[in-house]
């Protein structure tokens, strides 16, 4: 029986040390240790035998029991480590790979030419106001010195709410809601949408403005150009000129329209600018004292300019759009250029 241990452990020795197989390695520990194992057998033998052999044998196959035990968990361990490495060769990931990207947002062209203008004009000092959009006559009309008689109402095409109450034609009103609420020194810029019955290739029912205004003690119109000047070259370039046209707004005395030389031909003359080399750009002036009596301020005490315009018009000549239906499309591919 010793002789058949020995052979019986060698046998073992001789399979587990070429098993590759998890599931093989676990054949052999049952073929020598389970319930009807070769080890097994004999020890279920020993009762068998002459009691002064069984402590003999019985120490023999225990020790052989042992020993395969052991030779099987080494073997165990060398398999899943094996395993365990085949794994990580092929199943590694390639982070390498580029990763499925989600489409990108961005802001729209108008909201971002409305943060790079508000930017500049809140480096100089002005804090920035708003209105509501659903306005009442008085502050869009008759607080700015346009009473319903005036001829100037004729040159705002309104949209009608109700009796008096409108539509914003322009982002003015908010001059007047501020100074309201504010003692001078004042320095405000509004944007907002504003609204006139219009629509062509340079004209949309509904529209962007920035309305600026500065009320304080010797205000002059030189502040007025100085800060438009700065403006305008911070936001075209500096090679940018300006001119400024006498003209007519009920609100602002003297008013002026002002112009920059084309940012398209650099004033040569073109298609853009027809061909004059001037681009008109805003309205602006000297708020009216009529204005400043509305708002409750002394007339003799402080001075004020103020200035308004199209938010659309500046992306438009900047970017060179042609018409500005394209700015509130919605048409991806437009939008995806900016
Ligand atoms: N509100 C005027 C417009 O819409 C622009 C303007 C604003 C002119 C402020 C003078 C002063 O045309």
């Amino acid at each position: 029986m010793i002789a058949e241990l020995e052979n019986i452990k060698h046998t073992a020795i001789a399979k587990i040390s070429t098993v590759e197989l998890l599931e093989d390695l676990e054949q052999i520990r049952v073929e020598f240790l389970g319930k009807k194992g070769k080890v097994t057998e004999i020890l279920k033998k020993l009762g068998s035998l002459p009691p002064e052999e069984r402590p003999i044998v019985g120490n023999k196959a225990n020790e052989i029991r042992d020993f395969i035990t052991e030779a099987v968990e080494t073997k165990k361990k060398e398999l899943l480590e094996k395993e365990f490495q085949r794994k990580l060769e092929t199943e590694k990931v390639d982070i390498s790979l580029p990763g499925r990207s989600l489409g990108k947002g961005h802001m729209h062209v108008i909201n971002r030419v409305m943060n790079e203008i508000v930017d500049i004009f809140i480096q100089m000092g002005f804090q920035v106001a708003s209105g509501p959009e659903v306005e009442t006559e008085y502050y869009n009309f008759e607080s700015l010195n346009t009473p319903s008689d005036h001829p100037a109402r004729d040159t705002h095409d309104t949209f009608y709410i109700k009796p008096g109450i409108v539509l914003r034609t322009h982002t003015s009103p908010v001059q007047m809601r501020v100074m309201e609420k504010t003692e001078p020194p004042v320095a405000v810029v509004v944007p907002g949408r504003v609204y006139r019955v219009d629509n062509d290739a340079s004209h949309s029912p509904m529209f962007n403005q920035m309305e600026g205004l500065l009320v304080d003690e010797d205000v002059t119109f030189a502040d007025l150009k100085g800060t438009l000047m700065y403006f305008v070259k911070k936001f075209f370039g500096e090679e940018t000129k300006v001119r400024f046209r006498p003209h007519y707004f009920p609100f602002t005395e003297p008013s002026a329209e002002m112009d920059i030389s084309c940012t398209v031909c650099m004033g040569k003359g073109c298609r853009i600018c027809k061909n004059t080399g001037w681009l008109e750009i805003l309205g602006c002036g000297m708020v009216h004292p009529v204005v400043f009596s509305y708002a409750g301020y002394d007339n003799e005490k402080y001075q004020g300019y103020a200035f308004g315009f199209g938010i659309d018009r500046m992306a438009m000549l900047k970017y060179a759009i042609p018409s500005i239906n394209l700015l509130f499309d919605n048409n991806i591919r437009f939008l995806e250029q900016f």
